[in-house]
């Protein structure tokens, strides 16, 4: 007999381990099915249940107890139990509810998406194209907040910030001495390096990767390109520090930026250095593995080598001529 619980959710059936959240129970499904997370992220301990964004409708409890639960609960801190129903996407009050969340995280984040570095790999910016309203209901002033240098490689620019906690959990336990965290309470709640002191050690820029907005960027890439202008290729190196596996975000020739390699649910697989992000910035520091695997929903993959040759290319001599490297590269895959 196996030890696995049985969840159902949006109508597909999945065998996970006790213990297993919703939100976790449905990234092993996968697909439109799984719940966004803005707060949570699985290489944190203790991270989610700050923002909302993965909120589900559990339509039975149990095989045991099968009394749907009164409220939409939060997938990513809710364990699933034997024969439970859950609805994300089949659940109109669940798309409702998410409108109703991106409405509250939108009071305060501003829509800066043409000059914000994030624009592009922004889960907010996705989430607000996917639910957000054209106008707000919100009459009063936004906070807003002067930038901050935090060292000289990292900038955090707190008017975007949406408190997910994530950059402070990376402070606790990625890194050895954090020296930020979040003040104030309620709306007077933020980022605060304790008199901007800087975050000086050697894993300190994971803030920039596990932020879900553009609050905190890397300074030596921003203002440079837009993401979907620039080309990811994975590569590693031997470092001392950390795995020294990242993806290297190419310009032509030049690297712009360094940054972890992110799974599809946006998350690291493994956090990197300061040295290989900010430091080894040259090709011939790395071996090149090859293209990395970008969504095709993602912006970033708009121009992107590996999208297979649109029918056009496949019967014109002269674009193919045009595109020999990308037409060769598809065609071989
Ligand atoms: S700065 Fe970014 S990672 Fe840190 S709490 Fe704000 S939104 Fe989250
Ligand atoms: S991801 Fe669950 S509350 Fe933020």
């Amino acid at each position: 007999m196996s030890d696995k619980v049985k969840v159902t959710i949006d109508g597909i059936t999945v065998e996970v381990e006790p213990g297993t959240s919703i939100l976790n129970a449905a990234r092993q499904i996968g697909g439109d099915i799984v719940p966004p997370a803005m707060c949570y992220y699985s290489k944190l301990e203790g991270s989610g249940g700050k923002c909302r964004t993965c909120l589900v409708k559990v339509s039975k409890g149990s095989e045991k107890d099968p009394r749907p639960m009164p409220k939409l609960v939060a997938s990513c801190r809710t364990g699933v139990m034997d024969g439970m129903e859950v609805q994300n996407i089949t659940s109109p009050e669940v798309i409702e509810a998410r409108k109703g969340v991106v409405e509250m995280l939108l009071i305060n984040h501003p829509l800066d998406c043409p000059v914000c570095d994030q624009a592009g790999e922004c889960h907010l910016q996705d989430l607000s194209y996917e639910h957000g309203v054209a106008d707000t209901r919100y009459e009063f002033d936004r906070r807003t907040f002067e930038r901050i240098d935090i060292g000289d490689k990292i900038q955090l620019h707190m008017t975007r910030c949406i408190l997910c906690y994530r950059c402070v959990y990376v402070a606790d336990q990625i890194t050895d001495n954090r020296v930020h965290g979040i003040l104030g309470r309620g709306d007077a709640s933020e980022i605060s390096t304790y008199i901007e002191k800087a975050i000086d050690n050697d894993f300190s820029g994971n803030v920039i990767d596990v932020c879900p907005v553009g609050a905190l960027t890397d300074k030596t890439f921003r203002f440079k390109n837009r993401v979907w202008f620039t080309k990811p290729v994975d590569a590693h190196r031997d470092c001392p520090k950390c795995k020294g596996k990242v993806t290297l975000w190419y310009k032509g020739e030049e690297v712009l930026r360094v940054t972890g390699r992110k799974d599809q649910f946006g998350e690291v697989e493994d956090f990197i250095c300061n040295t290989c992000r900010f430091d080894t910035k040259n090709t011939s520091d790395w071996v090149i593995e090859g293209p990395r695997h970008i969504s095709h929903t993602s912006v970033i993959s708009s121009n992107h080598y590996e999208m297979t040759p649109l029918p056009v290319i496949k019967d014109n001599p002269i674009l193919i001529e045009a595109n020999k490297i990308e037409f060769d590269r598809a065609t071989k895959v």
